[in-house]
Parts: structure tokens; sequence; C-alpha cells
């Protein structure tokens, strides 16, 4: 090839990339860009359990960084009383998550409200009750674990892509824990729940990612919110919850810090938002490395 034809052909070539880049730029126009007012600013989430714990402090969160967020729950007096503390970002809306239709139909009014659905945030589950030993195990406790924390969680990606698979882009958040990666820590129902959510978000990001959307999960490690406080009280017969917040908190050491749920409220901020537009069939668990090592005992 002549001087000057390898001049033009590296010319198209550099023509290309920049049509490329432009294509890519228009297509990013998607996302909303981070601005000053926050990470989420101008996104349209819907977190469900959004009236307790985790659920709670994400829509505080997702509020403060600007996004608009409709909170489901089954508690209607205390969803209804934080939306309205939260101001006018923030929408009540009662949805059994048990009930595919409740969830469809929350998916349509976040889209009917603010004109579409940016973040799905499957937040909500249940512990089941405890039982000692396998023998224990009662199977109808443990559809239920099943139906609340993994049926809910296939409705709430199956209704989020619904209305997200247009757009081509989203992002989609489920709750597991860090339960489903060391045995021994909670009830095989549970247990068994949430490593089933770890599995659906891989299964379904890998059929999500050609749409641009991008589905992860976060495991959190024991913190406490209603459902561990009650939990460990019935388990463990404590009346005092002071002390079983404590003891909770002492589950695992951290100098300097305890877990909580403003801890994974962050976490679903960055998964939500445009800082995590490469990250995707994730797992991202909030424990301080609990579930990373095991300390070697060198005494003799
Ligand atoms: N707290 C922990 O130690 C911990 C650790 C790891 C994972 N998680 C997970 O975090 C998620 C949130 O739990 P949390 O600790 O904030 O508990 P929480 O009890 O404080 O909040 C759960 C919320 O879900 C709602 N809810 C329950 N069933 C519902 C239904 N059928 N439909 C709609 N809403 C329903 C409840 O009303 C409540 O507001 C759960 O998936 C839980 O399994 C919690």
């Amino acid at each position: 090839m002549s001087r000057i034809a390898l001049k033009l052909n590296g010319n198209k070539l550099a023509l290309d990339a920049l049509a490329k880049l432009n294509t890519n730029r228009q297509h990013h126009k998607l996302f909303s860009t981070n601005s000053q007012s926050g990470r989420l600013a101008g996104k349209v989430a819907l977190i469900t359990g959004a009236a307790s714990g985790i659920g709670k402090a994400a829509a505080i969160r997702f509020i403060e960084n600007g996004a608009k967020v409709l909170l489901a729950d089954v508690q209607d007096h205390l969803g209804k009383s934080i939306a309205k503390d939260l101001g006018p970002n923030a929408t009540y809306i009662h949805s059994n998550v048990t009930n595919e239709q409740e969830i469809s139909s929350a998916v349509d009014h976040a889209v009917a409200q603010y004109g579409r659905l940016d973040v799905m945030y499957n937040n909500v589950g249940i512990i089941g009750e405890f039982q000692p030993t396998i023998l224990d195990l009662e199977l109808e406790g443990f559809d239920r674990t099943m139906k609340v924390n993994v049926h809910s969680t296939v409705a709430g990606i199956k209704h989020a892509s619904r209305v997200m698979i247009p757009r081509q882009a989203g992002s989609i958040i489920c709750t597991a824990s860090t339960t489903a990666i060391l045995g021994g820590m909670a009830n095989h129902d549970y247990a068994v729940s949430k490593a089933a959510v770890i599995g659906l978000v891989k299964s379904t990001a890998a059929e999500l990612n050609q749409h641009g959307i991008r589905v992860n999960c976060i495991s959190p490690h024991a913190l406490p919110t209603p459902l561990a406080v009650n939990f460990f009280k019935k388990r463990l017969g404590i009346d005092d919850e002071k002390m079983v917040v404590e003891m909770i908190h002492n589950m695992w050491e951290f100098n300097g810090a305890r877990c909580e749920a403003a801890d994974v409220a962050e976490a679903a901020v960055f998964l939500a938002s445009d800082d995590a537009k490469y990250i995707s069939g994730h797992n991202l668990v909030v424990d301080a490395g609990f579930t990373c090592f095991k300390r070697l005992n060198f005494s003799p």
C-alpha cells in the first residue's frame, strides 16, 4: 500500500472511531449525567420494603442524591409518613410483593407518575421461623420464605424489565445476604432463598445486558433492623432490645465502624448511579470482610 493510501486509510479509521464515539455519546444521553444536585439526579426509582430498615435508608439516600422515589411496602401507615417526611420527590404505594399483580402495578405507577423507571430495588425479605435443625424445618414455612424472598424478586425483575427494555437502560438491584455465601449463619430457608437471589441476578444479568440493563445484588452482613432484632429477640428469648442491638453489632468487628442500614443504602446508590455503568451480575458484599477470611491462630 502506498504512503498516501496508508494515510487515507488511517484518516478513515480515525473518522470511524470519531463517529463511533459520537454514537456512544448520544447513546449515553439515556443516562443522566452526575450533577451537583446528586449522583441520582433525574432518576426514578422504585424501592420495595421501603417502610423500614434498609429500604427506608435507601429511600432517604436516593432522595438526597436527587432521585424521585416510589416507596412500596405493606406497612401503609409507616410508608406514607416516611414518604411525607421525604418531601415532594417521594410517594408511597401499597404493594405486597408476593402478589405479581401488585408488583406490576407499582412499576406501572412509577412510569405513570414519573414518566419512566430507571432503578428497581427489590429489597423485601423475611427471615422465616427459627428452625434449630433440618428435622424442624417445615416445608410450608420454607415455601413462604421462598415466596417472599425469591418469587417476589423474580417478579420485580420481570416487570422492571418490561418497562426498561423499550428504553434500553436501567439498573436493577436485589437484596441477598452474607448468609448466602457462608453456611451456618441462618435458617436453611433464609440462606437458600438468598443464594437463589444471587443466582437469579447472574442469570438475568446475562440476558438483560443486551438491553443495557444492569442487574446486581447487595449482600449485607447482620445489622440491627426490625427484621434482625425481632428474630434474635425471639430466638434468644431476650426482651432487652438494646442488648440485642449490641449483640448484632458485635457479631463482627471492624475497628471504627459498625454495619448500618445507611452503609447498605450507600452501596445501592452506587449501583443505581451511572458510576456503576459497567457493573452487572455482581454481588456487592457489605460485610467489612466477614466472608473473605479466617484468622490463623498461632497460639501453641
Ligand atoms: N437486617 C439484616 O441483618 C439483613 C442482613 C442481610 C440481608 N438483609 C435483607 O435486607 C432486606 C431488608 O431487610 P431489613 O433488614 O431492612 O428488614 P425490615 O424488616 O426492617 O424491612 C423489611 C420491610 O419489608 C416489608 N415487607 C415484608 N414483607 C413484605 C411483602 N410481602 N410485601 C411488601 N413489603 C413487605 C416490611 O413491611 C418492612 O417494611 C431483606 O431482604 C433482608 O433479608 C437484612
